[in-house]
């Protein structure tokens, strides 16, 4: 990827208190760029659940270990990045939610969710936690 036009950053604490403003701090990134409120929508849900599973999965909700928000601007659209400091996860031996067996669980589709409304995600692990980053394309007019 190329070096982005500009970037942002939030860092928050491990509690579902401040997932409002992670929204917020997106939103309005996302917004300037342009984007339209269904995008907004989309990528605002792409978000909740990623820093939702940083906050819930990765620290166990410990509130003092951070969870960073980078957003980009590139020529072709947004990035954002969600990065944890939790002992990570292997994505391909998460349980499919689409497989029989699991069709009925409540949980366990924020990161097929993420996949299937962004343009590309890349899941990375860390040696101190996970790096989650999603590329949202803008639509030409
Ligand atoms: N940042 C993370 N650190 C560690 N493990 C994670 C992380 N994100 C996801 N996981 C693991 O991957 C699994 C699947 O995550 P996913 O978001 O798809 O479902 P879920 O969080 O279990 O349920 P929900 O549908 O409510 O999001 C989680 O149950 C958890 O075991
Ligand atoms: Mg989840």
């Amino acid at each position: 990827m190329t070096k982005p036009l500009s970037t942002e950053q939030l860092v928050i604490p491990s509690s579902v208190d401040h997932i409002e403003k992670v929204d917020e701090f997106v939103e309005r990134f996302a917004t300037a760029l342009g984007f339209d409120r269904d995008a907004l929508a989309d990528i605002g849900i792409c978000v909740t659940e990623l820093v939702m599973n940083a906050i819930v999965h990765a620290h166990k909700e410990k509130s003092d270990l951070p969870v960073q928000v980078d957003v980009e601007q590139h020529d072709s659209g947004l990035r954002v990045t969600v990065r944890d400091h939790g002992p990570g996860f292997d994505t391909e031996t998460v349980p499919d939610p689409t497989s029989p067996e699991n069709l009925l669980d409540d949980h366990g589709r924020g990161i097929l969710i993420v996949r299937a409304m962004m343009d590309d995600v890349q899941c990375t692990r860390l040696d101190d936690g996970m790096q989650i980053a999603f590329f949202k394309r803008f639509v030409p007019k």
